[in-house]
């Protein structure tokens, strides 16, 4: 049996799986107690429950049970008022960076009304990689991709945020398989994970029966609440599923987060001087950094094993030529791939040894080698 300083300093290490940062960080860890038999943890949550209680016992469960070998009994209780305002005052310090991030009051008022909150991805020294996901035309399978890097990047045991910026036609709860809620601990709204991914759609704040119509301010201020509003704990990466095309979306996005690294998708159509144009079009706009493109949809593998070219071959590699950039991946067209988005369920997560999951590990390893775009904007951030 581990000594008593040894399993406390083991469940104090232990990460939230909601909060995304170790329990003794948060100040949750009431009581560890080694008997003969097991060990018994108290942990103080928050008063209207946590997020995800099943997780954080299999998270807490997992670590001592690996360092002593005995079962938990572990209990948890309500916070007192005080220590959860404690708890939010740390997690809006720690979501920071630079301490201007998300704990910064709305100070400086123009003319227009309160000057936009600072988003933390954007500030000096973020941890965090920024990559939009956008394209030239809509239903190339840009959400898919976008979903289908991320659980990638979560396998590869990276932290992995995905913010489902398509407001009017947001589909990647869906394709998550999240039906949760984000949840409130006081001003702060707790993202829902799946796949080991942490996410934000407008698809949370809508009812499913109603469209969506927003005004531009309207959308402009609902996309800096979910930048800074959101506790993302600081992941490595957060990806953004931009809405296809150039639009206000877009170029909100980029004016927040003008630390974000642009990639493109397109399908393999070789005629498309108009996508290509497009797709240009949406960099240059929102004045990001173009990291490269990926085909999807690029070949359909028969059960002869020979490939068939459904939409046409070279798009991708000529949209890149004419960009500039390279083609960092291909994606086969697969209909395991549209079951899995229909049901929740990521091919990348479930197939990762599958012709498409190998592709997805390809595009994370590419982007994850290629390192984050030095590029700093500072004469676009949000002042
Ligand atoms: N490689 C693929 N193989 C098979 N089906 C795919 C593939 N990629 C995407 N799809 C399917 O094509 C459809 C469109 O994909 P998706 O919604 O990802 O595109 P999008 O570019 O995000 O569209 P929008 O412009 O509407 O946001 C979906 O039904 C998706 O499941
Ligand atoms: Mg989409």
């Amino acid at each position: 049996m581990s000594s008593h300083s040894e399993l406390t300093a083991v469940v104090e290490a232990v990460v939230d799986p909601r909060l995304f940062r170790p329990l003794g960080q948060l100040g949750m860890v009431r009581t560890v107690e080694g008997h003969r038999r097991s060990v018994a943890v108290v942990l103080a949550v928050p008063s209207g429950g946590h997020p995800d209680e099943d997780a954080l016992r299999r998270a807490v469960e997992e670590a001592v049970g690996r360092v002593s070998g005995s079962p938990v009994e572990l209990d948890l209780v309500p916070m007192e008022r005080d220590e959860e305002l404690e708890l939010q005052a740390r997690l809006h310090e720690l979501g920071s960076p630079g301490g201007q991030g998300a704990g910064a009051p709305a100070e400086r008022h123009g003319a227009e009304g309160p000057a936009p909150r600072p988003s933390p991805f954007a500030a000096k020294g973020s941890p965090t990689r920024v990559v939009a996901i956008g394209s030239g035309k809509g239903g190339v399978g840009k959400s898919s991709v976008t979903v289908n890097l991320a659980v990638t990047l979560a396998r590869l045991g990276r932290s992995v945020a995905l913010l489902d910026a398509d407001v009017y036609g947001f589909s990647v709860p869906s394709m998550l398989g999240i039906t949760e809620r984000p949840s409130l601990l006081g001003d702060l709204l707790l993202p829902p994970v799946a796949w080991g991914v942490r996410c934000i759609s407008m698809g949370f704040f809508v009812p499913d029966d109603q469209a969506v119509i927003w005004r531009g301010p309207m959308l402009h201020k609902a996309l800096e609440q979910f930048l800074v509003d959101v506790h993302w704990g600081s992941p490595d990466y957060l990806l953004i599923d931009l809405p296809p095309g150039t639009g206000d979306v877009s170029l909100s996005i980029a004016q927040f987060v003008p630390t974000a690294e642009l990639v493109v998708v397109t399908t393999p159509q070789p005629a498309a001087e108009r996508v290509a144009q497009r797709a240009g079009l949406l960099a240059r706009q929102l004045r990001l950094p173009l990291r490269g493109v990926v085909e999807n949809m690029s070949w359909f593998t028969g059960d002869d094993d020979h490939r068939y070219e459904l939409f046409g071959s070279g798009g991708g590699a000529a949209l890149a030529k004419s960009l500039g950039v390279a083609l960092l991946c291909q994606v086969p067209f697969v209909p395991a791939m549209r079951e899995g988005g229909d049901w929740g369920r990521p091919i990348a997560a479930t197939e990762p040894g599958s012709e498409t999951g190998r592709a997805f590990a390809d595009l994370a390893a590419r982007l994850v080698e290629m390192g984050p775009s030095r590029v700093y904007r500072s004469e676009l951030s949000v002042r």
